[in-house]
């Protein structure tokens, strides 16, 4: 029998250009799109060619003049600095046509770029906002990435303004960032014009005279800015993620496609309807943070949820229950990582008991497999479906999922469930073949993706083609690795690339050991993401010294785990280390670092046919050993 999923997802399929043609009428056009789906430069194709839109209008201007100002957009629930605010309809116009003001008064136009380094206060969805009211393009960067990182997008996206916070707070430390923007402006070879700097008060900033501007101040001497016609095809924003390389990649969102999608997405993904209330407890430089803390529920007329917490230790594990029924949440969006956190601190749920949850419907999970304990320990204690939904910053929305809005389907554990409507999913073999159901195999997207995913990276648009497009004609190379079984269901469960995933945040192990081969006394090594019970992987490297080296192992581990802190953030967490004499390679030089990690793992493993010497697995598994890993094959 067909249900509506069936239904929707039949004619996305079918006739894609009516289907969200019909989405984009929920939406505020200046000018309608000529074309729904553009093909003419295909495989490279565009959404609304044509149309002229502005995301901050639909999300936050078309609000007010529909009468929802006075309707909560922003609840900021900060336990970290023991503040609460809400910002109203209203409240979110004015200051988002302040602040334009303020870019527009540093120089920002249509079409520049404006990076944003701050932690999850209002005031970054504000510049978000703020730049896409301007047509400005934003790139937030996650305020746990440290300066190199920060210099390497500051080249590549060149901003004519950073915005950014003097200082974000972690549970018992203070974060200076500003020291930390400093140190990043120096090492990168791009300057921008300005930096708009928002002082808070556990650690105020120097400013740089001459480049940095006061938040306040600048706010101060701005006049409010109207919303400015945007192409639907011109970008939004760039989102850099980790790639195969240590080159992080600028995903582009367009600005038609995107709010389109996104729009449609809350009401048939996530069963969400103007004025209820939306939580993604995710953090504003992530993908799920631009989706789903600001520009989906905003564009859905819902109320958002800002908090600047953990969902363990500010102050204990009740605090998501407390978000919850504080603020009467609906639906709670999160990282299994999250729950396993919770879980670990509070097995049998205590905390739970406290606080009135009757009001939360549902609980979706996503940045990495929702494994099966973690998915029965919530349903048991949430007695509410728990969906586990499959994406990526490149897709910007769900790939997979149990799209609520058009009614449940059973939920089956470890699976993501079924291709989202606009997506047609295959998992093939290496020559593109697809493999019988429930093979694993590539799991690979038929052009077009629909909207709102991403049309290019950022002035890259022959590493977009190399990267997704080529070694699979005609279909979107998704980098997981994962089987479709006999009810269409999609698993999802591993990467076919280098890239790991650490607390639902995405590494690149290729980019670690970049940084440990800059060590003097490192000669090679490799990166490996081990399993943890918390975090799903943790980076974990080997190291092979110069011949001659005299120094203690242990002091060299420590700089190395230092000198990945310093370059690429702690947000790698990366503390595990061993030296080892030589790392195994096959015969023509390649590091068998899936060999390796089956070790660490304890999984069962073969001996590579094509290993140059098998007793270097020997001494791997006793190095491992001492870390407390490779302990049962
Ligand atoms: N600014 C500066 N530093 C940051 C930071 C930020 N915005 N976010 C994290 N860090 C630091 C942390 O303080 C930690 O530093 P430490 O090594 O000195 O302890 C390090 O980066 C690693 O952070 P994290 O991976 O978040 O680990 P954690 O131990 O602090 O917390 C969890 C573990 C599971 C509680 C946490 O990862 C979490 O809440 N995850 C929720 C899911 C999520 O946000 N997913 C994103 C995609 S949906
Ligand atoms: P990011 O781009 O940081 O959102 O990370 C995307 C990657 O996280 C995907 O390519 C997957 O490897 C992984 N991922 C995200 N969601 C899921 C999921 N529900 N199941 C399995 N893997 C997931």
């Amino acid at each position: 029998m067909c249900n509506r999923f069936d239904r929707a997802y039949q004619r996305s399929i079918d006739d894609p250009q009516g289907f969200w043609g019909e989405a984009a009428d929920a939406v505020h056009w200046y000018k309608k799109w000529e074309q729904v789906l553009d093909a003419a430069d295909a495989p490279f194709y565009r959404w609304f060619s044509g149309g002229e839109t502005n995301v901050c209008y639909n999300a936050v201007d078309l609000h007010v003049a529909h009468g929802r100002g006075a309707q909560a957009a922003i609840i900021y629930d900060s336990p970290v600095t023991h503040r609460q605010q809400i910002l109203t309809y209203s409240d979110l116009k004015s200051h988002t046509a302040r602040f334009a003001g303020a870019l527009r008064n540093c120089g920002v136009e249509k079409g520049d770029r404006v990076i944003i380094y701050m932690p999850m206060v209002p005031q970054a969805i504000i510049a978000m906002l703020a730049c896409a009211r301007l047509g400005a393009i934003h790139s937030v960067v996650f305020g746990g990435f440290a300066p190199h990182e920060l210099a390497v997008r500051m080249d590549d996206a060149r901003p004519k303004v950073i915005v950014a916070a003097s200082c974000g707070i972690e549970p018992g430390r203070v974060v200076a960032y500003k020291p930390l923007l400093d140190k990043a402006i120096e090492l990168a070879a791009h300057r921008p014009h300005a930096c708009l700097i928002l002082q808070r008060e556990p650690a105020r900033a120097k400013m740089c005279a001459g480049r940095d501007i006061d938040w306040e101040a600048a706010v101060e001497a701005a006049a409010a800015v109207d919303c400015a016609p945007v192409a639907a095809t011109d970008p939004l924003y760039i989102l850099y993620t980790s790639g195969t390389t240590g080159a992080p990649k600028g995903v582009v969102r367009d600005t038609g496609g995107g709010m389109v999608a996104l729009k449609w997405s809350m009401k048939n993904i996530y069963n969400m309807h103007a004025g209820e209330v939306f939580w993604a407890a995710s953090d504003v430089g992530w993908v799920v943070g631009h989706s789903y803390i600001v520009y989906a529920p905003l564009l859905n007329g819902n109320t958002t949820v800002l908090f600047e917490g953990k969902p363990v230790g500010t102050p204990d594990p009740g605090a998501f229950w407390r978000v919850i029924a504080e603020h009467k949440v609906k639906a709670l969006f999160t990282a299994p990582t999250a729950f396993r956190a919770i879980k670990k601190e509070d097995p049998q749920g205590e905390y739970l008991k406290k606080y009135d949850l009757s009001g939360l419907e549902s609980l979706f999970l996503a940045g990495e497999r929702t494994d099966p304990s973690t998915l029965n320990w919530a349903t048991q204690k949430l007695r509410i479906p728990v969906i586990d939904h499959w994406w990526q910053t490149e897709t910007g929305w769900p790939i997979c999922a149990n799209c609520l809005g058009l009614g449940a389907l059973p939920i089956k554990q470890g699976s993501a469930a079924k291709p989202a409507p606009g997506w047609q999913l295959r998992a093939v073999d290496a020559a593109g073949k697809p493999v019988a159901r429930g093979d694993i195999g590539a799991l690979v997207a038929k052009l077009p993706l629909p909207p709102g995913t991403f049309p290019t990276l950022w002035e890259a648009k022959q590493r977009y083609f190399d990267g997704y497009l080529k070694n699979f004609p005609g279909y979107y190379e998704s980098g997981d690795a994962g089987y479709i079984d006999e009810d269409g269901y999609v698993f999802v469960m591993s990467r076919t690339d280098d890239v790991i995933n650490v607390a639902g945040h995405r590494l690149s192990t290729g980019a670690i050991e970049e940084v440990l081969a800059s060590h003097p006394e490192v000669a090679e090594c490799a990166v490996m993401g081990v399993a943890d019970d918390l975090k799903g992987e943790l980076p974990l490297g080997c190291l092979v010294l110069n011949t001659g080296v005299q120094r203690a192992e242990h002091e060299i581990v420590a700089e190395a785990v230092q000198l990945v802190r310093a370059e690429i953030g702690p947000v790698a967490a990366f503390k595990l280390a061993v030296v080892v004499k030589q790392l195994p390679k096959t015969r023509s030089g390649k590091i068998l670092r899936g060999t390796m990690k089956k070790i660490a793992d304890g999984v069962a493993w073969k001996m590579p046919a094509t290993i140059d010497d098998p007793a270097i697995l020997d001494e791997i598994t006793a190095a491992l050993q001492t870390l407390g890993y490779a302990k049962s094959r």
